[in-house]
């Protein structure tokens, strides 16, 4: 009876935990895809594209009036383009989707 019953404290502590982390994790990431990719912008691409991705430094392409498309943008992102860097060895495969999807956001010409 008491074997059972430690069993049963035991179970539900599992559930308990692992149930809350599932949890903790799916909205961590959810909130962190939100932000990251403004955050990479602002981290790596400022300093030629600018905070509104106009600013043209060193050569760089107008991101307010890119046609790219979202897998275009992820190539140039990754391989980079001329005076571009690449940035596939700085940043991870689903970092360079996050700030290809935020640059759609500086497009003003939607
Ligand atoms: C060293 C300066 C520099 C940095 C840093 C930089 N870029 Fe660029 N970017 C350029 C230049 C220059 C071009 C134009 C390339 C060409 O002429 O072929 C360009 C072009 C692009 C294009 C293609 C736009 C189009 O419509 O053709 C995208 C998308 C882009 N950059 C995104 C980014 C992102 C996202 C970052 C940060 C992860 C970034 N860039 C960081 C210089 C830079």
């Amino acid at each position: 009876m008491k074997y059972i019953f430690s069993f049963l404290i035991f179970a539900t502590l599992i559930y308990a935990c692992s149930s809350s982390n599932a949890e903790n994790s799916a909205s961590a990431s959810a909130s962190k895809k939100a932000e990251d990719g403004e955050k990479i912008y602002k981290t790596y691409c400022v300093t030629c594209h600018g905070i509104y991705g106009d600013m043209g430094s060193s050569g760089a392409f107008d991101l307010t009036i890119s046609q790219l498309t979202l897998e275009e943008r992820i190539k140039v992102i990754s391989e980079g383009r001329n005076l571009m860097t690449p940035f596939k060895e700085l940043l991870s495969e689903e970092k360079i989707k996050a700030v290809a999807e935020y640059i759609e956001t500086l497009r003003t010409d939607k």
